[in-house]
């Protein structure tokens, strides 16, 4: 599916750690307001000398290297928006590796500028990297949900926000953010210093930006896209506050690594909100279990006990959960 970017290349647009190719997004998406970046309240100045001008400033950063999890650095303008990842360039000194803006996310995932290498990951991850699926996702996908007890995204972002209250203005990640619907939403609501979409889909992030480019261009001030693996996030631990994962744990190829890498992620008190298909509840008759045991195959459809238990085994407290059909909406704490 061809994506609808209209692509310019000026060229004070370049990252600057120029490793890959690329194509910079429309520099009209950038609004002057956009301009007004938003620093990361985590992000850590860096001991060295600043370069004469304040947009090609050296500073450690909040994202990280996505292999030995160290803060990057970062040369170019601060802050989480797509404007000023799009013009930086990212770079791990333990590493050596570099890192930069592919079209209109930047690819924090280990094989990133790989060569030669290619990995498979199983079919409930390589299905969304599909054209066709990222574009049909939230445009009939999605609203099947409410079939299985999914209360719809307006029901959702409401009942997320009530669990993401103790950690208001700080820094939320929505992992798996597919085209982003729940990110518009936390970015647009302005309860947050910054949103980060993370997927690692890179036509999901595709039809993320076509949307937020359609709905609000202003949104770009205050979310930025982030392509990486959800048991291998880019920040270092313990800086961030709140992690939503919409309809996404049942698609992980490793929940416990995932689950494990968020907990790493969240700071003390920080909150992770997710949503995700039942295997089957309490009140489905022991008859059609095997039945459901045997659809649920190619994803990781669990229990709830089975949820509660690998977010206590990642060290998370406080669970709760609200359940309705196959729908579970749980939350749980960073002690
Ligand atoms: C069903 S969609 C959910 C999208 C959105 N959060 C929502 O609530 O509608 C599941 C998403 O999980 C993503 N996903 C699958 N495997 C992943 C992985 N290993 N790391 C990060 N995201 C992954 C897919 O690309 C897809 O966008």
């Amino acid at each position: 599916m061809a994506c609808s970017l209209s692509f310019l290349s000026p060229s004070n647009l370049r990252p600057r750690f120029p490793q890959f190719r690329q194509s910079p997004p429309s520099s009209s998406f950038f609004s002057s307001r956009s301009r007004l970046s938003i620093q990361a309240s985590s992000a850590i100045a860096l001991d060295l000398p600043e370069t004469t001008s304040k947009t090609s400033a050296v500073q450690k950063d909040l994202l990280a290297c996505p292999i030995c999890y160290e803060p990057l650095i970062r040369r170019g303008p601060p802050g989480l928006n797509l404007e000023a990842i799009y013009r930086s360039g990212f770079k791990c000194k333990t590493c050596n590796k570099s890192y930069s803006s592919k079209n209109i996310y930047l690819d924090l995932t280990v094989t990133a500028g790989s060569e030669e290498y290619a990995e498979i990951k199983p079919t409930s991850t390589e299905l969304f990297r599909s054209p066709f699926v990222s574009f049909l996702y939230e445009r009939g996908w999605r609203q099947n949900f409410n079939r299985s007890g999914f209360p719809g995204p307006e029901e959702e972002f409401k009942m997320a926000q009530e669990y993401f209250k103790p950690v208001e203005g700080g820094l939320l990640v929505d992992v798996s953010c597919g085209s982003g619907l729940f990110s518009r939403k936390f970015a647009k609501c302005g309860t947050y210093s910054g949103v980060i979409a993370l997927d690692f889909s890179e036509n999901m992030l595709r039809q993320c930006y076509d949307f937020t480019k359609k709905e609000d261009p202003t949104l770009s001030n205050n979310l930025a896209l982030v392509r990486a693996d959800v048991a291998r996030l880019p920040f270092p631990p313990a800086s961030i506050d709140a992690i939503h994962a919409g309809a996404a744990l049942h698609c992980w190829p490793s929940p416990s690594n995932a689950i494990a890498d968020i907990a790493r992620t969240l700071r003390s008190g920080g909150i992770f909100v997710g949503t995700t298909f039942l295997r089957y509840t309490s009140s489905t008759s022991p008859l059609i279990r095997p039945l459901r045991e045997r659809i649920a195959q190619p994803y990781s459809y669990l229990i709830e006990e089975e949820i509660e238990d690998l977010c206590k085994s990642c060290g998370l407290v406080d669970y709760s959960s609200k359940v309705q059909q196959s729908f579970i909406m749980f939350s749980a704490r960073k002690p």
